[in-house]
């Protein structure tokens, strides 16, 4: 209200999780949480967000008293969504189990309700139903916004005016992008503040759900072999590198608009960079690990064009298949310079990575789909197996390699002696191999982040100031692609991307891994 009187704007939805008040317990027979899926109809919805929530409550992980709610505009029944649903749930975690009956158990929690994004009406009947599944308990809220984000606002402003929870939290996630560069992520944030504060917004980076970004801290802070390696004294690069193996097809209008900067790396990859980089934080408190991401974020130089490369996949044909290029997509503009690869010289200006690359790599359509953060360490001084390894001495030093996906894996390339009676070396990888080593499936990213957001975890989320930091990086870049007009080097589709990446490595010394 104090909002309203001072900026002439609705309340916003009053914060339940503020430090002042006990955060619920979300496992107590009197409360409930109803989960709204906002864009139910839609893509994301139905191939992440309730396979997600069904992959909780086959765990039992969601609580007892719950309520899955899709509100779109699209007319459909309870049972039209759960027919939808079932489609794409799947039995992830045995899949040799029949769990059909969990299946069943879990749709009969699942409803609709059809509305428009801008109706404050629309919203207070989704309210009313709302309160009838939670029958007088104290009423936990989370909404999804599974929508484009030109509607973000209008939702977050009905959901908050007409269907917050009046005596428990009320929580939101927003999905990616959150802007398209520095003014329009500020723009952004200051509308969603108008209705919600800071600790109800939940940015979602699916990244930091995925199960090895979640083991870098680990990785680093709970053994002793890492930490002390972890700076410029040891350390002579580190590459962060995305790829998949197929193209914008069908996401054209979207894709076109942002590129692949926007796309994986302002954000993704940038993420993975911060944890990678960060000091050791006070606590693993949501708040000490973000302060220190957003150190990092800060102690990094502006992105120059000079450190840039850019592509974009062209058709191909290969064993009589043609692979149609970007602009081939008819939802992607005649012309499209937007770049659907990138690669980047970044660089850490503090005390413990001064001069150190951090190179990225982006792109659809390549030869493979893999995320990877390689670090690549310095030559040993003085090596006595100098000669065993003829010139090239960058193939004697070690790399540590944690395979984000597919294939989990974190391994390290040693050198060692080829056994026999000569002197012969080789470098052979210490694995650890996921599916070698832990034989349940790993769960989803969107399934820690759900879970994470119901229990008011905001560890993995995105705040505010981490958001500027990451668009203040890349801003004035993406500006001066799109204002010079820069062609994008064209890469067929299949190949491994365009060779001005591997000139930009090699003007750090770097060979991509
Ligand atoms: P969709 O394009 O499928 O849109 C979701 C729903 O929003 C649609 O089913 C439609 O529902 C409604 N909608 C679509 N366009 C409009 C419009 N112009 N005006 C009003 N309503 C509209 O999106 P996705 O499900 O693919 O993505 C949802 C969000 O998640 C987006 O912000 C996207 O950027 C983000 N995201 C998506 C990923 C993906 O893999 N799909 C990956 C990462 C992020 P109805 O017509 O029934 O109202
Ligand atoms: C999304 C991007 O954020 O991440 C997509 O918008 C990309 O372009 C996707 O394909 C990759 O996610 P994942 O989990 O399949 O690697």
């Amino acid at each position: 209200t104090l909002k309203k009187l001072k900026d002439g704007l609705s309340p916003p939805i009053t914060p339940k999780e503020s430090n002042d008040v006990p955060i619920f317990d979300i496992n107590k027979e009197k409360s409930t949480v109803s989960i709204t899926v906002v864009g139910a109809s839609g893509d994301l919805a139905k191939k992440k967000i309730f396979p997600a929530l069904f992959a909780l409550y086959y765990e039992g992980c969601l609580p007892e008293h719950f309520t899955v709610f899709g509100y779109a505009r699209s007319k459909m029944t309870d049972e039209e969504l759960r027919n939808m649903v079932s489609k794409t749930l799947t039995c992830r975690i045995d899949k040799r189990e029949n769990c059909g009956e969990k299946m069943d158990q879990f749709l009969q929690r699942c409803f609709y309700h059809s509305g428009q994004y801008d109706s404050e009406e629309h919203f207070t009947e989704l309210d009313k139903k709302l309160k009838e599944h939670e029958a007088g308990r104290v009423s936990n809220r989370l909404f999804y916004l599974s929508i484009p984000p030109n509607i973000f606002i209008d939702a977050v402003r009905c959901a908050s005016l007409s269907a917050s929870s009046v005596n428990g939290w009320t929580r939101v996630i927003v999905e990616k992008p959150f802007g398209r560069d520095s003014d329009s992520s500020a723009a952004l944030t200051s509308a969603l503040k108008q209705y919600l504060e800071e600790d109800q917004i939940f940015r979602i980076d699916h990244y930091l759900g995925k199960e090895l970004v979640e083991n870098l801290s680990v990785l680093r802070f709970s053994n002793l072999i890492f930490e002390p390696l972890w700076s410029r004294q040891y350390i002579r690069n580190v590459q962060l590198i995305f790829s998949e193996d197929f193209g914008t097809e069908g996401r054209g209008g979207y894709f076109d608009n942002y590129g692949i900067i926007r796309d994986i790396m302002q954000n993704h990859l940038l993420q993975i960079l911060a944890l990678f980089a960060m000091e050791t934080p006070v606590s693993l408190d949501a708040e000490d690990i973000r302060n220190e991401k957003v150190k990092v974020l800060r102690s990094m130089r502006t992105l120059k064009l000079d450190d840039v490369v850019v592509g974009q996949y062209k058709s191909h044909t290969r064993g009589g298949v043609t692979y149609p290029g970007y602009i081939d997509d008819k939802t992607v503009p005649k012309g499209s310079l937007t770049p659907t690869f990138a690669a980047a010289a970044l660089f850490i200006d503090n005390s413990r990575w001064d001069g150190v690359p951090f190179l990225m790599k982006a792109g659809k359509a390549l030869h493979n789909r893999r995320a990877e953060i390689r670090v690549q360490f310095r030559h040993v001084p003085g090596n006595l197996y100098n000669r065993n390894f003829g010139t090239d001495l960058d193939q004697a030093t070690n790399e540590l390699v944690i395979r984000v996906q597919p294939d989990e894996a974190i391994y390290l390339k040693i050198n060692n002696k080829v056994p026999g009676l000569g002197m012969r070396l080789d470098r052979s990888n210490l694995n650890l191999l996921y599916a070698a080593r832990y034989s349940k499936e790993i769960p989803d990213a969107y399934e820690r982040l759900l879970l994470d957001a119901i229990e008011g975890e905001r560890r993995l989320f995105i705040r505010s100031d981490e958001l500027d930091a990451a668009w203040s990086l890349f801003t004035p870049v993406l500006k001066e692609l799109e204002e010079k007009r820069i062609i994008p080097e064209y890469y067929p589709y299949g190949s491994r991307g365009p060779v001005g990446a591997h000139y930009l490595a090699a003007r750090y010394n770097v060979r991509w891994g």
